[in-house]
């Protein structure tokens, strides 16, 4: 693979708001609130914070120099810097754990796009919690309303792909990514302003060590992996299109922060929205979109008007956040097919598009084959990934390349260095193992 025919990000704020484009998503404002509150809320979150902190940050900085050094797609990433060895394997587990992400991803990205017409169309207002409950099941109950947005989800992926890295994907985080960091603050201080809000503060700030199990710690990992698209490949081929001076460490905090904090507000929003109204916290994937719509009513009660702009301008935000994430796992696979298979970038592109919708519409279509896509990819695929990317980095690649991709051969500081290297070597493997097999049950 010729070096100088990749294209780059054109900016280092373009590097940030892609990978965190990436990151943040339906991952952070979805998943996050409702995997808190199937795991019992405060306690799962500060184990949360420990994965991404501890094990998500290293792990990602050592995606970021696979992909930076190798200047490829994920798998060619092993095959050029191992030669020879099974290490490609790690690579092809991170393509299809991204077309299995892409899949049933989409059905959800597909929701935004029901609500968003509910918003347009004003259909929230007036309506009752419970109502809100019936009508989202209604919707995702029925055949071929959610079908028909999945595959409209893939399309504007698809569309977005074929346009090229820069222009697609590295534009379109630039706007929104900022918007949807200021509504997400506004919508938070308006839920947590709710009355009856205190409890739903409380299960996200009280920790209640009783409830933890060793399913939560590997919920927690996953979830951290997840959020920060990590453990397949994904950073990696980003970071493919990384400039020789960016500084990977300084983006890993960056990214890990700002996808940090989107979680958490969406846990501000959510909790204290659901808890006025008694709505479960348990409620599972349909969460935010029986209690959403409650905060945009209550919140804004004397100001239909604000109601309405909130309510569409958030659901437009919501899918186009989950947008630059499905973009992020399509490439993965695109650029895969694209330079293994010599596939010129348009074809890999629309036989992703087409496999995922196949596979999208039986997600659709059977909360079992949702539950099992989702259960398989974030809890045992993602970990694995981790496990190899920190076992590759830490003990087979030549340290001299991991230093200077790290300090950009010497011209930035290697403060972080030993800490890196360090977790990347011990800590994280061992930490993924133990709660792969505390949980899989391997040793029972
Ligand atoms: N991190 C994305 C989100 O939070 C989801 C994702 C997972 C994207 C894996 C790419 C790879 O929504």
């Amino acid at each position: 693979m010729a070096k100088t025919n990749r294209a780059t990000f054109g900016s280092k704020l373009g590097v940030i708001l892609a990978s965190a484009g990436s990151a943040v998503g339906l991952g952070n404002i979805w998943r996050f609130p409702y995997k808190t509150g199937n795991n019992g809320g405060a306690a799962f979150i500060l184990i949360y914070l420990g994965c991404i902190f501890i094990l998500g940050l290293p792990i990602m900085i050592s995606e970021f120099l696979i992909g930076r050094h190798s200047h490829a797609n994920t798998a060619g990433a092993y095959r050029i810097l191992a030669p020879g060895t099974q290490w490609k394997w790690v690579g092809r587990l991170g393509v299809l754990t991204g077309f299995l992400i892409l899949s049933y991803y989409s059905v959800v990205a597909g929701w935004t796009l029901e609500y968003i017409i509910e918003a347009v169309t004003n259909s929230f207002s007036g309506k009752t919690p419970e109502e809100f409950v019936a009508s989202f099941e209604t919707f995702s109950n029925s055949s071929w309303r959610p079908v028909m947005w999945l595959i409209l989800f893939l399309l504007a992926t698809h569309f977005v792909i074929v346009r090229g890295v820069e222009k697609g994907i590295e534009k379109s985080a630039k706007i929104m990514m900022p918007t949807l960091f200021i509504l997400i603050v506004i919508l938070a201080i308006c839920s947590i302003s709710l009355p009856g809000a205190g409890p739903g503060i409380e299960f996200l700030l009280k920790p209640d060590f009783g409830k933890v199990t060793s399913g939560v710690f590997l919920s927690a990992m996953g979830q951290a992996f997840f959020s920060l698209s990590l453990g397949m490949g994904c950073l990696s081929t980003y970071a493919s299109y990384f400039g020789k001076n960016t500084n990977l460490t300084r983006t890993a905090f960056s990214v890990g922060i700002i996808d940090t904090l989107i979680a958490v507000m969406a846990g501000f929003i959510i909790f204290p929205a659901a808890f006025s109204v008694n709505i479960q916290p348990d409620a599972g994937p349909s969460l935010i979109f029986i209690t959403l719509p409650n905060v945009f009513r209550k919140a804004f009660s004397g100001l239909p008007v604000l109601a309405y702009l909130f309510s569409v301008l958030f659901y437009v935000l919501l899918a186009l956040a989950a947008l630059t994430s499905t973009i992020s796992m399509h490439e993965v696979v695109t650029a895969y097919l694209h330079e293994e298979y010599k596939m010129t970038r348009g074809r890999a592109a629309k036989v992703v598009t087409a496999a995922c919708i196949i596979l999208g519409i039986f997600c659709a279509l059977s909360s079992q084959i949702f539950d099992l896509f989702d259960y398989v990819t974030a809890k045992i695929m993602l970990p694995f990934g981790g496990l190899f990317i920190s076992l590759f980095t830490g003990w087979y690649l030549d340290k001299k390349i991991v230093k200077d991709e790290i300090t950009n051969g010497g011209t930035i500081k290697y403060s972080f260095y030993k800490s890196i290297t360090f977790v990347l070597k011990y800590i994280a493997p061992i930490a993924i193992t133990l709660i792969l097999i505390n949980e899989l049950g391997f040793l029972k």
